[in-house]
């Protein structure tokens, strides 16, 4: 749907390659061969932001939606039911003096007039900026970062972890803080939205103030999300690559089933919808938009020769959840049960093993360690365990350089080793997890902080509950460094930040330690 800068204009405007500069007020023409019907485009239509994400060497993903008023229940945004043209700008520099690379695309009312743009021939490890025009409307500033090329040397990668933003149980004061980090990318790792009703006690709640289940339900409750000024900024900062959790769908939902279960094609239909305005929402290429209820989500990023990032969907392949309430029932331990499905693993597993980077990197949603104190694990790879040892094994072999596990979901932080044999205090370590609190979900809790919580299982290296923020990450070919980032309050609309802890894993000696 992008149409390329016209290669005339653009040799006319002074560029012989990709890396000349076009002028400073050059736009890509609007016109595109599908006819448009005429009309004027509503103003305020950039009231979502922008964003970008999913970096590859030589290109990312700019995203941006049209909807002048986002919280109209129709959930068509306040925009007309037809096409509108969109016209984007890459620059180099943020006043757009020297821009690289522009087109034009439409925006679709069967996509919710959003725009899912992958701007291709771009040099790797490199800031750009970007901007939408639509009719005489210009959209906020977004800045982004190329991934570095294959196997280049890299000194250091910068990012972070998020997850769970409860809309209503906070301001997003850790993402205001999260956005004035220096960082190359950022994650997050689900539970973007939250489907129930909930009002809160903020005065931010849930539009509509129902759990949403229809197609303009989700696009709504997405909507209002996005009109966060945080999130915008967080969005606008870096790149972001993006995975879901359970809310963007339901509670708990596993493969086909619903928590409670509802009969499977209506479940379906549901995951469907829930799926569409999901991809809508976020910087995703537009060739992994869902084909109803099926989206590829897992996939993969390499920055250089310093790590492999594996971004996994635990929840559209797995099997249901144990049924019973203590992870070490024998159902937990079922071969036949899956938390990835038989082709994420063989991916997963393949690309594992074939990585030649100094770091492989997990980013996903569950607690993989072992957690004896949780009451009822079976969401997570707990209730999972043969396919928890099956990632574990492969872990341990030597090849896999030195295998990190990025986790969100509980809403606590919790930094583990990763052991083959947790009954024995004495297993080494084969890996290393950092779980992330949330950034909203929980509201402001009452702040428990522990080092080494549990003598018999010397395992868990940390675990603090009530906090809420993120986890910054610092690496280098030496070591992975990780902050773990928190507010004061989400419960005021401004917070500071501090770091509660920090820890690191050195390459190649498996483990956390205190740093
Ligand atoms: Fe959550």
């Amino acid at each position: 749907m992008n149409t390329p800068l016209d290669r005339r204009r653009f040799l006319a405007l002074g560029g012989g390659t990709a890396a000349a500069a076009l002028t400073a007020s050059h736009w890509a023409s609007a016109s595109t061969d599908t006819p448009v019907h005429s009309g004027p485009v509503p103003d305020g239509v950039f009231r979502l932001g922008v964003a970008s994400g999913d970096p590859l060497p030589d290109r990312v993903v700019l995203w941006t939606r049209l909807a002048p008023q986002p919280l109209a229940l129709d959930g068509l945004g306040g925009m007309p039911d037809r096409r509108v043209p969109v016209q984007w700008q890459v620059s180099r520099d943020e006043s757009f003096t020297q821009v690289v690379r522009a087109g034009a695309t439409m925006a679709d009312p069967a996509d919710a007039h959003s725009v899912h743009v992958d701007v291709a021939g771009l040099e790797p490890a490199r800031w750009y900026y970007y901007r939408f025009r639509s009719g005489s409307e210009l959209s906020p500033v977004g800045r982004t970062r190329t991934a570095p090329a294959p196997g280049a040397a890299v000194n250091r990668l910068n990012f972070a972890f998020a997850s769970c933003q409860n809309y209503p149980a906070g301001y997003y004061t850790a993402h205001a803080n999260l956005a004035r980090e220096d960082l190359d990318v950022a994650f997050h790792l689900g539970d973007y939205i939250y489907e129930g009703g909930g009002q809160g006690k903020l005065g931010r709640g849930h539009v509509p103030n129902h759990e949403i289940r229809s197609l303009a339900d989700y696009r709504v409750r997405h909507a209002q999300y996005r009109t966060d000024d945080n999130l915008q900024a967080v969005h606008a900062a870096f790149p972001w690559v993006v995975t879901w959790d359970d809310h963007e769908v339901e509670n708990n939902w596993a493969g086909d089933d619903s928590d409670p279960d509802s009969p499977v094609e209506e479940f379906l239909a549901r995951r469907a919808r829930a799926f569409k305005a999901y991809w809508e929402h976020m910087p995703i290429r537009a060739n992994r938009a869902p084909q109803g209820p099926h989206m590829t989500l897992y996939r993969g990023f390499t920055f250089g020769a310093l790590a492999t990032f594996s971004v996994l969907d635990t929840r559209q392949y797995r099997s249901d959840q144990v049924a019973c309430k203590q992870a070490d029932c024998a159902d937990a331990f079922d071969p036949a049960r899956t938390m990835l499905g038989d082709e994420q693993e063989s991916w997963l597993f393949a690309r594992l093993r074939e990585s030649r980077t100094r770091w492989n990197v997990l980013a996903q949603q569950v607690p993989l360690f072992e957690d004896p104190n949780v009451g009822q694990p079976s969401d997570k790879w707990e209730g999972y365990r043969a396919s928890r040892a099956r990632l574990l094994d492969v872990f341990a072999e030597e090849r896999v350089g030195n295998p990190v596990v990025l986790t969100g979901d509980v809403h606590k932080n919790f930094a583990a080793d990763l052991k083959l044999d947790w009954d024995d205090p004495a297993a080494p370590a084969v890996g290393s997890e950092f779980v992330g609190t949330s950034i909203s979900s929980g509201g402001d809790g009452t702040s428990v902080t522990r080092y080494d919580p549990d003598p018999a299982n010397p395992h868990i290296k940390f675990e603090n509950s009530g906090d809420r923020g993120y986890v910054r990450l610092s690496m280098s070919d030496v070591e992975l460094r990780a902050d773990y980032r928190v507010v004061d309050t989400v419960e005021r609309p401004e917070s500071g930040v501090r770091t509660l802890a920090s820890f690191k894993v050195e390459a190649g000696t498996p483990g956390i330690r205190r740093g």
